[in-house]
């Protein structure tokens, strides 16, 4: 049973990027289950940074092999990016990427309706690259597969309807200008002769590789608190990034899933809009944003800051049915001579029992703070847990009590050797 999921325990860019890398050293095939180039996966290699929007971060492993699954919505112009980007390294591809033919393709009309939404009242601060539209269109039954580019007039028929139809949307609806169906169409017919050669039915050959007991990591992208079911809807995303994405993103069974690595960042973040009540907005927010470098890998944005959330973090971990805890970013917190947890919510002076799902409570609720003290202590440097100081040991320990989860990985930087497996 040779499956691990990496799963984003909070609101994405928990460091899944570092931490996929570093387990693949041991893996043979790294699979992406579901959103698209919303995501932004860094990967730090000695002095080099490289960002992932689509392929799996598996990819700088020479013996890994990489799939995106069918639950991804790919952009064709940002996978054609990326595998020019990965080339231009010196890194084999050819043979080593393996699409799915059942994955849904990112249009223009999909990016144009995204930013035209997020100019309206109901902004959700999305990342603009179409990925609710998109899957709009999934759920409709009118999207257009990787499967499709492969036919010509299957191709172009599709393109037709749904160009006309987006038309209407666009010009009436919105009073924007129309696409040209021509256009796209020939653009997606050269996009074909790229692709064609890493498309194939990924289920079938994952689940080849898992009778021939190769070791899978499964990457999910974004994190628990913004997947469309479970998170702080309607400020989500538009994919299941929880473990449970894995199987239908992949297409492999439940029972193949041997470990869940939920991946922690050491304080709280979040991009885009949405509640999220342990944020400061000044002072300590601003500092952790400096620190730790919290800007959007795909879109640049700063990222909104704050304490570890406990409440929202056990919440995420249950529903993940996480084994084990990556915690990632220790090193920020260095310099703090105070550290604080968020272990439960108050509304109306009552305390709340569970993370509450209405959005209303869940804007009102008071953190309430168990207070920890700082190292005051570089801890980039630590190669063994003891080497850690007592205080970051104590916060760590404290992270293992109050989830019930232990925690065998901590990272103090982030480069590959920058990191504790205890
Ligand atoms: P992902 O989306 O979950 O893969 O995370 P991102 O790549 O968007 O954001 C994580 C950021 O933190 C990246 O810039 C990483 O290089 C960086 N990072 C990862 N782990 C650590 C760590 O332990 N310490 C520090 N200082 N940076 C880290
Ligand atoms: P990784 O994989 C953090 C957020 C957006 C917005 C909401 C919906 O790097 O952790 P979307 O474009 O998906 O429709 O935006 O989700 N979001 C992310 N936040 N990390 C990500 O990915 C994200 N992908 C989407 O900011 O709030
Ligand atoms: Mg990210």
């Amino acid at each position: 049973m040779p499956v691990t999921i990496i799963v984003g325990a909070q609101w994405g860019d928990e460091g899944k990027g570092k931490i996929v890398d570093l387990l693949s050293d041991e893996i043979d095939i790294v699979a992406r289950y579901q959103g698209g180039a919303n995501a932004g996966h860094t990967v730090v290699i000695g002095e080099k940074e490289y960002v992932l929007h689509l392929i799996p971060s598996g990819i700088f492993h020479r013996h890994v092999s990489c799939v995106i699954g069918n639950g991804v919505v790919i952009d064709p112009i940002a996978l054609m990016d990326e595998i020019a980007m990965i080339k231009s390294f010196n890194i084999r591809i050819e043979g080593r990427l393996f699409i799915s033919h059942n994955a849904h393709l990112i249009m223009p009309y999909h990016k144009l309706l995204d930013n035209i939404r997020e100019q309206g009242a109901n902004k959700i601060g999305t990342t603009g690259r179409g990925i609710g539209p998109a899957y709009i269109d999934k759920y409709m039954r009118t999207g257009i597969r990787v499967v499709d580019l492969l036919d010509r007039k299957v191709l172009a028929d599709k393109l037709k309807s749904n160009i006309e139809e987006k038309n209407q949307l666009l010009s009436k609806v919105y009073g924007s200008a129309v696409l040209d169906v021509d256009k796209i169409i020939s653009e997606y017919e050269e996009f074909d002769k790229k692709i064609d050669p890493y498309v194939t039915d990924t289920s079938v050959y994952l689940n080849t590789a898992l009778k021939k007991k190769k070791n899978i990591l499964a990457e999910g992208a974004q994190g628990a608190l913004l997947d469309v079911d479970h998170g702080t809807y309607p400020f989500v995303t538009s994919s299941n990034p929880t473990s449970g994405g894995a199987c239908t993103g992949l297409g492999i069974p439940p029972t193949a899933v041997k470990n869940i690595i939920g991946i922690v960042k050491a304080y709280s973040t979040r991009v885009g809009n949405g509640p999220f009540p342990t944020e400061y907005t000044d002072g300590i927010g601003e500092r952790l944003r400096t620190v730790g470098h919290e800007f959007g890998s795909t879109t640049g944005r700063p990222r909104r800051c704050g304490w570890l959330d406990m409440v929202s973090l056990n919440y995420s971990l249950e529903i993940n049915g996480v084994k084990e805890i990556a915690l990632t970013k220790l090193d920020v917190l260095d310099d703090f001579d105070e550290i604080k947890i968020c272990t439960g919510y108050k509304n109306n002076k009552r305390k709340l029992k569970s993370f509450p799902s209405d959005l209303q409570t869940l804007e009102r609720v008071e953190p309430v703070y168990h207070s920890f003290k700082g190292w005051k202590e570089k801890i980039s440097g630590a190669k063994k847990y003891r080497q850690l100081p007592k205080n970051a040991r104590r916060y760590i320990e404290a992270i293992e009590k109050l989830s019930g989860v232990p925690v065998p990985i901590v990272s103090v930087g982030a480069r590959r050797d920058q990191t504790i497996l205890r």
